[in-house]
């Protein structure tokens, strides 16, 4: 397994459009095994594989305190979505920036496991909250899109100086929510 080098926003090959995932090998096994060992090091609750620069359909959850329910969703499709869910959300690409962002309360999604069967699952929650945000990464979308110009400008500034201090002092980060 490897811990794997997390690009951050405003890097452009976030904004890559992952491609199908066809070939389910071992290999692809051990490319699901690093990114958990990847989010669970951040630590966070969810990483897409556009985060570590794989431009792949291939996303990985654990919602769980105790780091004991791994989710992997490979060629996810959202079939419906139910409801309104708006909650802070943050991201290990925008490590340190919270904000609400408007997602779907439940949704129905249709995805590959690591053998290639597909399934179909009705999520909620904080699940289903996390589904979504990863799902926007394989399409190159982050959630400070959706907020306003001027906010990520002003993200931009902060990630801009907590980089230049963090050169200075490596083990200086912190999070008060969970990242995804
Ligand atoms: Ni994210």
């Amino acid at each position: 397994m490897a811990l794997l080098p997390i690009l951050e926003y405003p890097d452009p090959r976030l904004r890559t459009k992952a491609l199908p995932v066809t070939v389910f090998d071992a290999a692809l096994k051990r490319r699901i095994d690093d990114l958990f060992e990847t989010m669970y090091a951040a630590p966070g609750i969810g990483l897409a594989a556009t985060q570590v620069d794989w431009h792949q359909r291939l996303l990985v959850i654990d919602v769980s305190k105790d780091e004991n329910e791994r989710e992997v969703f490979i060629n996810p499709e959202i079939l419906s979505r139910e409801g309104q869910a708006a909650g802070e959300e943050g991201c290990l690409s925008v490590p340190g920036i919270y904000d609400e962002v408007p997602r779907a309360e439940r949704v129905r999604v249709r995805f590959q496991n690591a053998d290639g069967t597909v399934q179909e699952r009705d999520v909620d929650g904080m699940l289903a909250v996390c589904l979504q945000h990863e799902m926007d990464h394989l399409d190159g979308k982050l959630f400070v899109d959706y907020l306003s110009e001027l906010k990520r400008q002003r993200i931009r500034k902060k990630l801009d100086k907590a980089r230049r201090e963090r050169a200075g002092r490596p083990d200086a980060a912190s999070s008060r929510a969970p990242s995804l």
